[in-house]
């Protein structure tokens, strides 16, 4: 049951929340607690899944999308953040919110949670790197404090245990649960207890004896998931039980990304903010969306949390993501603007 603080999120609605806790897990990552709930109410959400925040500047309210890295037992939520070279939201938490300042936050959402997709057998892989730790880490403490059976083999790659989000609650959950066993391989050459080398094919298979009891659950950067990808399709591991997630925006985001083909002059109107702009196809929607003040909610950037679902003219743009849209959504002419690009004149519509 979710509080009366909380409500608003049976409508989609932003809460307000107000930080109580913040501190440094590495050098350029902080974890902050935002106090929302009472004792007897819990924040409902599914381990794994993440929520939207939102930050005022100059009257302006800018959405970043945030891994919880808390339990749904727990009575806070705890976010886990890294510091992004430009990034306004990440760096404003990071440097200038404090212990009683607030954020909006938006209902926690997200396909990649241990709820909707639970390990068979009750035996789990998390693969992770870098600030992906996070969703794996609140999938791992929901398993093994509350569901005695599940076992789960935590693989992190790390430059050193100093850079290492959770070091020290990892090898806690290393000598207190049977169930746990961690392997960290860490880039920075030193004496470490855990055996050392580059995450291949090979060294999964030695890792993890019993990987194809497993079911996977991997996030991290691009290119280290389209790695491991590959190495478990080689494995024939059964991707059926392969669950991931990045929130590394896709090269078609980027605003103004030409087609090979020439880029024409085309028109893009949203009547009911009196908006018409001429730009050229190709241009990413939600970025000219954001150019021309249309207040729409852009937190992931990736097309996975649905926060910039708008109408578009049908055929009128292109979409390298439709993650959140229902079948019914899709032939309504819905789209994720900022996984779309605009290829002839087009009408949006927020609502
Ligand atoms: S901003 Fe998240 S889906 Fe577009």
């Amino acid at each position: 049951m979710l509080s009366t603080l909380l409500a608003p999120w049976l409508n989609n609605q932003a809460v307000k929340l107000t930080c109580c806790d913040k501190w440094h897990e590495t050098e350029d990552t902080i974890s902050i607690k935002l106090a929302c709930i009472d004792e007897n109410h819990l924040a409902k959400f599914k381990p794994g899944q993440f929520v939207n925040i939102g930050v005022n500047f100059d009257g302006k309210m800018e959405y970043r999308a945030y891994s919880l890295s808390s339990t749904p037992f727990d009575t806070d939520l705890q976010l886990t953040i890294k510091r992004v070279e430009g990034g306004r939201v990440s760096n404003f938490l990071i440097d200038q919110f404090q212990i009683g300042d607030s954020v909006m936050v938006l209902p926690p959402a997200g396909e990649f949670n241990s709820v909707d997709h639970p390990p068979q057998h009750n035996k789990a892989l998390c693969i992770s790197a870098g600030c992906g730790i996070t969703p794996v880490y609140s999938m791992t403490t929901t398993w093994l404090n509350h569901n005695p059976h599940c076992d789960v083999h935590f693989l992190h790659i790390a430059r050193s245990p100093a850079h290492t989000i959770f070091f020290n609650e990892l090898e806690q959950l290393n000598r207190e649960h049977e169930r746990f066993s961690l392997s960290l391989l860490l880039k920075d050459k030193q004496q470490t207890s855990y055996p050392q080398g580059r995450l291949d094919q090979a060294w999964l298979e030695t890792l993890v004896p019993d990987l194809h009891d497993r079911t996977v659950y991997l996030c991290g950067p691009t290119q280290f998931m389209e790695d491991v990808k590959d190495y478990l399709t080689h494995l024939d591991f059964d991707m059926s039980q392969f669950h991931a997630e990045s929130f590394t925006p896709t090269a078609d985001t980027q605003y103004a990304q030409r087609d090979t083909e020439q880029p024409q002059t085309v028109t893009l109107t949203v009547p009911s903010f009196n908006t018409a702009v001429a730009i050229e196809s190709g241009s990413n929607i939600a970025d000219v969306l954001e150019a021309q003040g249309v207040p729409l909610i852009i937190a992931c950037r990736s097309g996975i949390c649905g926060s910039c679902k708008c109408k578009a003219t049908p055929n009128s743009t292109r979409s390298t993501s439709q993650a959140t849209l229902t079948a019914d959504e899709i032939e309504q002419g819905y789209i994720l603007a900022c996984s779309s690009q605009i290829i002839s004149d087009s009408e949006i519509s927020l609502g």
